[in-house]
């Protein structure tokens, strides 16, 4: 499974590539919202300077014309950018035209099963389910990443389903039982993934005991 960071915000992007273990980042109108930074073109430019791998730009456009034209336009930013869509059924058919000019399109807002078959069948590169979000509102999210990893594994559809809207680390661990390829998740909860009590206080006991080696044999 792959790391990618949900995030805008430049240097929490840097600090979290430096553990080498991110392999790519997704954004959206509200994360960039957080970032307090309004031009678009510019971050995401920077973050493909930042991480070796796939950068999901949303477009804002609507209307079936203008969503085709902005995501034209944001797929010329960077090799690595992918073109985030919303689900919606403008969506769809935008999907299909930029899938067919080899553009890679990240289908966001994924709630069902049948959203993710369809982008699966309109090209879609990848999928992006929403995990917490159909937690908030007393759906298993979790669930429908293991119904789209069964659905996708019995077709041979070959876009790529990033676990997205994740809240906490049982998430990210969950979403790994069931085979998800990606998860994107904010940085406080990649951190999360690196931590546990018992960790630090092994830790903490084991350079304890090995200064206590260096006293007892003289060696400091
Ligand atoms: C996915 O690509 C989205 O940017 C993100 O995961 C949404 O998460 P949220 O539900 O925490 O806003």
């Amino acid at each position: 499974m792959e790391f990618y960071i949900d995030s805008a915000k430049i240097s929490e992007i840097k600090e979290a590539c430096s553990y080498g273990i991110v392999s790519g980042v997704t954004t959206n109108p509200s994360l960039v919202l957080l970032s307090g930074n309004a031009d678009y073109e510019s971050m995401v430019k920077e973050i493909c300077e930042v991480v070796n791998g796939p950068v999901s730009a949303e477009i804002t456009a609507e209307g079936i014309d203008k969503m085709i034209e902005q995501g034209r336009k944001i797929a010329k930013w960077h090799p690595n950018v992918v073109v985030k869509i919303p689900m919606t059924e403008e969506g769809f058919k935008v999907t299909a035209v930029l899938a067919k000019e080899n553009i890679k399109v990240n289908m966001t807002l994924c709630f069902t099963l049948s959203q993710a078959i369809l982008a699966a069948r309109a090209g879609a590169a990848y999928v992006s389910p929403f995990v917490g979000r159909l937690d908030d509102i007393n759906q298993d999210g979790v669930a429908l990443i293991s119904d789209i990893m069964e659905v996708y594994e019995l077709y041979g559809y070959e876009t790529r389903v990033i676990a997205a809207s994740i809240r906490h680390s049982q998430h990210v661990y969950l979403c790994a039982k069931a085979g998800v390829d990606i998860a994107t998740m904010p940085f406080s909860v990649f951190k999360q993934c690196f931590t546990h009590p018992l960790t630090d206080a092994g830790q903490k006991r084991f350079m304890e005991d090995w200064q206590k080696t260096q006293e007892q044999f003289g060696m400091k």
